[in-house]
């Protein structure tokens, strides 16, 4: 059966546990109504949304991202600097050096497996990542279905988890790398002395009323009301059963995609790639309406 959505724009899910393309839109005009809740529903129901061949500057990014609710400032970087003085809700992604200074965040090092933002109270709720150079080779970006993750867990693991939370850490990004201002915790290894939001391991998406594994990030995370080493004895196991290959799509970039996706039951990661090469992505985050519950 068609959905409702599909009547109104084309969405071909991906066939892996998330993820669809919609071919038929072009998002640097402006959008009807009827296209924006079609968007919308595909973007609940396949949790990542991929649009090819675009062609948007900075302005029809930030416009885009705005249909979907309130946009968040660029997350503090590396440097503290703002990478786009004009747009400072835009984060560039980018390994491009020029003077000797990066032009963005994440260099050509992996990412680890995260969800944007989870060390703050209010994780944003969408996350739009578009692509104006990237290289023949590497700098992939999965993503993982945290839905079918929390689904698929045993049930005694389900109870094991239930109200409890956990801590995702402030001080580092998804490449490692220490925030401006938190130089003091680079050193710090007990996970309970390093600042970061608590948020609960299993969530309810707002909209969708689905529960989803959240788990944010792994490195200095910790389980609330439990010893650091059983602490990492069960995030260590559930990070294991949430990264499976079962629950996860694989981005290979061209130039000109934009790729949308819900943090409130996805977590994704990024190949590493050559420093010789050129990677640049620009950013936006969409204020998420409430805390995680
Ligand atoms: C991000 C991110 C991955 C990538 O921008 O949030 O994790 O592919 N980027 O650069
Ligand atoms: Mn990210």
């Amino acid at each position: 059966m068609q959905s409702k959505s599909n009547r109104v724009i084309k969405i071909e899910p991906t066939g892996s546990a998330l993820g669809a393309d919609i071919d038929d839109v072009d998002l640097s005009r402006p959008l009807e109504d009827d296209v924006i809740a079609a968007i919308t529903d595909a973007w609940h129901e396949h949790l990542v949304l991929r649009f090819r061949a675009q062609s948007l500057d900075d302005a029809d990014l930030v416009r885009f991202s705005r249909l979907f609710g309130e946009l968040d400032m660029a997350p503090i970087t590396s440097s503290g600097e703002v990478e786009i003085p004009e747009y400072p809700e835009i984060l560039v992604v980018s390994n491009v050096k020029v003077n000797g200074k990066s032009i963005g965040s994440l260099g050509n090092y992996e990412a680890e497996w995260h969800t944007d933002m989870s060390y703050v109270e209010q994780p944003p709720k969408m996350t739009c990542l578009y692509s104006l150079e990237v290289p023949e080779e590497g700098g992939d970006t999965s993503f993982l279905n945290m839905y079918a993750a929390y689904e698929a867990l045993p049930d005694e693991t389900r109870r094991v988890i239930d109200g409890k939370r956990a801590k995702h850490d402030y001080s580092r990004n998804s490449a490692g790398e220490v925030r401006k201002g938190f130089e003091g915790f680079a050193d710090e290894s007990d996970p309970r002395k390093i600042p970061g939001a608590w948020h609960p391991l299993v969530t309810t998406h707002p909209q969708t009323g689905r529960r989803a594994l959240y788990l944010g990030r792994r490195r200095n995370g910790y389980i609330e009301g439990m010893s650091v080493e059983d602490s990492e004895i069960l995030l260590d196991q559930l990070w294991a059963h949430a990264t499976k290959p079962d629950f996860r799509w694989d981005q290979k970039w061209r130039v000109g995609d934009l790729v949308v996706w819900d943090n409130r039951c996805t977590m994704h990661r990024r190949d590493a790639f050559d420093d010789d090469s050129r990677r640049i992505l620009h950013r936006t985050q969409v204020k998420g309406s409430e805390r995680p519950v």
